[in-house]
């Protein structure tokens, strides 16, 4: 008959911790916090940091998450009091926290300022816990995404791409450096070439506005349309007061 080792127990204990380590984290297990569920604007109006015994709830694109260990934003006199109890999706990006402002309604932004919003609730994801859908806009009655936060998605995924097409054009030429100081104000200037204003690529498309930057190029390239000398510097000057 075969012998039990007391040496075999440790590594079957091992075997059976990581076994269940692996398949069970702690991230599994359930937290004392009630399921996900759904709300309606009245009822999420209650968790806005004025009633004491109730957690501070936040929404934002429909999602709702409970951010009481941020009290001092969130709660009554704090600065991002605003923010609690509703939907104010907008406000993230408009600054604007007072009446009309505090909408969940993104109509007429552009797609980078959509983009920044989802940002926004990824970075509500992975700081504080999400406890449910808000029924209106952005979730239905049964907790489905609606056709308006798929709309979102289509756009913060379009302002990405623009992004980072930006990126590309931008790091095609060498931007010129700069710097400021109280007695000698602005100058820009370029280690190789000659500093040139030019509109930013892929600009118009992000934000519907015209935007110029600072940008270098070798004086065999100076003929190309749309650069443009600075304001009282030498067509072939290195740097440039501005
Ligand atoms: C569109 C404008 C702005 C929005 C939507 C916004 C939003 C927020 C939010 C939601 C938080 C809390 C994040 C958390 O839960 O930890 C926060 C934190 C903070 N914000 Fe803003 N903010 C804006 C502008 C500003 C400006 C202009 C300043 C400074 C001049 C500022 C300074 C801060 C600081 C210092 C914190 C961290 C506070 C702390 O952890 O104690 N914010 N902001």
């Amino acid at each position: 008959m075969m012998r039990w080792s007391p040496f075999l127990g440790i590594p079957i204990f091992l075997a059976l911790l990581s076994f269940f380590l692996f398949n069970f984290p702690s991230s599994k297990f359930p937290t004392n916090h009630p399921l996900p569920r759904l709300f309606t604007a009245e009822e999420l109006a209650l968790y806005n940091g004025t009633d004491p015994q109730l957690p501070i709830l936040l929404g934002i694109l429909g999602s709702v998450f409970d951010v009481s260990k941020g009290k001092s934003h969130y709660g009554a006199g704090g600065g991002y009091n605003h923010f609690s109890g509703r939907d104010a999706s907008r406000a993230f990006v408009s600054g604007n926290f007072t009446g009309d402002g505090l909408t969940d309604n993104l109509h007429g932004l552009s797609s980078t300022e959509v983009k920044s919003i989802v940002e926004w609730r990824d970075f509500y994801s992975r700081t504080y816990i999400f406890v449910g859908k808000l029924v209106g806009r952005y979730y239905d009655a049964e907790g489905n995404p609606t056709k308006y936060l798929k709309g979102v998605e289509v756009k913060a995924a379009r302002g990405a791409q623009l992004l980072e097409k930006q990126k590309k054009e931008e790091a095609k030429v060498v931007s010129c450096n700069s710097r400021w100081s109280q007695e000698e104000g602005s100058e820009v200037w370029c280690d190789e070439g000659y500093p040139r204003l030019v509109q930013r690529p892929v600009e118009i498309a992000i934000t519907g506005k015209m935007s110029k930057r600072c940008a270098c190029f070798k004086e065999d390239e100076l003929g190309q349309a749309g650069l443009e000398v600075y304001d009282g510097c030498d067509y072939l000057a290195k740097t440039c007061r501005l």
